[in-house]
């Protein structure tokens, strides 16, 4: 496995009280793998991929329990240095906003060589010449003249594609992308989804793909990881949750995707709100929100339990859930 996450806690310590933001997560993914991590806003997503990267914002935010090992080396064990290498190289994070996370005083060219310039040693005309080049992988049209140019200069999509060269620069093993193209429009979203599952397959990365959005991930997962309340509660192949989710909350999420042959019909939503993280609900964190939910669930946790395999469910009752 490329990259193990056993069994992370984080919490965030607040004036208000301790937001237990993930609460045992476990999940990994292999060398030419890409995972998708799905659930609703707050349900430690990006903060199990911020403890990853290691750019967690500590404090508030503290890592409670658990390991990571990527590449078979624990990442929670290694000195700020050596930790600061890996997360140059060797992993790469893409954000929704490239617009806050480019530079905007330096030219795009300046800041994808400066990547060849400090970790590669590279005089700043050869740099120049990668990042050329890079801009060309990710398919940013006349790359030559427009190297010269700003962040502001460029679309949303354009922007996006230079966050993903810049991710792809130093060949890392893993990427890990956060909502890459929720703020763009939807068809350049899915040109961007293609553009990067295909430096995906090429460059056989491991790829973490973080979204809300259950309609995508269907074309380039393979895998799926459901998180709700700080805890994956599903996880399965793609094709395994689609043909029949095995908890009933990855069924509420799929049949909230609107379908084109379902055109004018309302969409079922999950009734309620997601769980105050300072005070996550006894049981199944998902029972007040349940349709299936019974005395049991308020009161014992379920455990995230073997389906089958390749595939576990945290919910007491996945099988009758799985047989609809
Ligand atoms: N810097 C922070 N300070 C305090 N609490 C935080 C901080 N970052 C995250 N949290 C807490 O962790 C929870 C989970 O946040 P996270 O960003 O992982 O959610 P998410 O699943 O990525 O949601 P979204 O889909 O909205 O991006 C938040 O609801 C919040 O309670
Ligand atoms: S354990 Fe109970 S409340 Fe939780 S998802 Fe399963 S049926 Fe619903
Ligand atoms: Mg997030």
């Amino acid at each position: 496995m490329l990259l193990e996450v056993r069994d992370l806690y984080v919490e965030f310590r607040t004036r208000d009280g301790v937001a237990k933001a993930v609460n045992g997560v476990s999940y990994g993914v292999d060398a030419g793998e890409t995972l998708a991590v799905l659930g609703e806003s707050g349900s430690g997503k990006s903060v199990t991929a911020q403890a990853v990267m290691g750019i967690l914002d500590v404090p508030p935010g503290r890592i409670a329990g658990g390991e990571i090992l990527f590449q078979g080396r624990d990442l929670l064990k290694l000195r700020e240095e050596e930790r600061r290498k890996v997360r140059g190289a060797e992993m790469a994070m893409i954000f929704q906003d490239a617009l806050s996370s480019l530079n905007p005083v330096l030219t795009v060219g300046d800041q994808l060589g400066e990547m060849f310039v400090v970790h590669r040693g590279m005089s700043r005309k050869d740099a120049r010449a990668k990042a050329v080049e890079l801009m060309d992988r990710v398919r940013i049209p006349a790359a030559k003249e427009r190297v010269k140019q700003y962040p502001h200069q460029f679309s949303g999509g354009m922007r996006q594609r230079i966050m993903i060269a810049m991710a792809l620069a130093l060949e890392p093993s893993l990427i890990i992308a956060d909502e890459p193209t929720t703020a763009l429009d939807v068809t350049v979203q899915a040109q961007v989804m293609e553009l990067l599952a295909e430096l995906q397959r090429e460059y056989a990365m491991g790829l973490i793909l973080i979204t809300h959005d259950l309609g995508v991930v269907a074309d380039v997962a393979d895998r799926i990881a459901v998180m709700y309340a700080g805890r994956i509660v599903e996880s399965a192949p793609v094709h395994d949750i689609y043909k029949a989710p095995a908890h009933p909350y990855t069924r509420g999420l799929l049949d909230s995707i609107p379908r084109l042959d379902q055109k004018g019909q309302e969409l079922y939503a999950i009734k309620g709100l997601p769980p105050n993280l300072m005070d996550i609900p006894q049981g199944c964190a998902f029972h007040p929100r349940c349709p299936m939910a019974r005395d049991v669930c308020r009161t014992d946790v379920p455990p995230l339990g073997e389906v089958d395999e390749v595939r576990g469910s945290a919910c007491h009752f996945w099988r009758e859930c799985l047989n609809g």
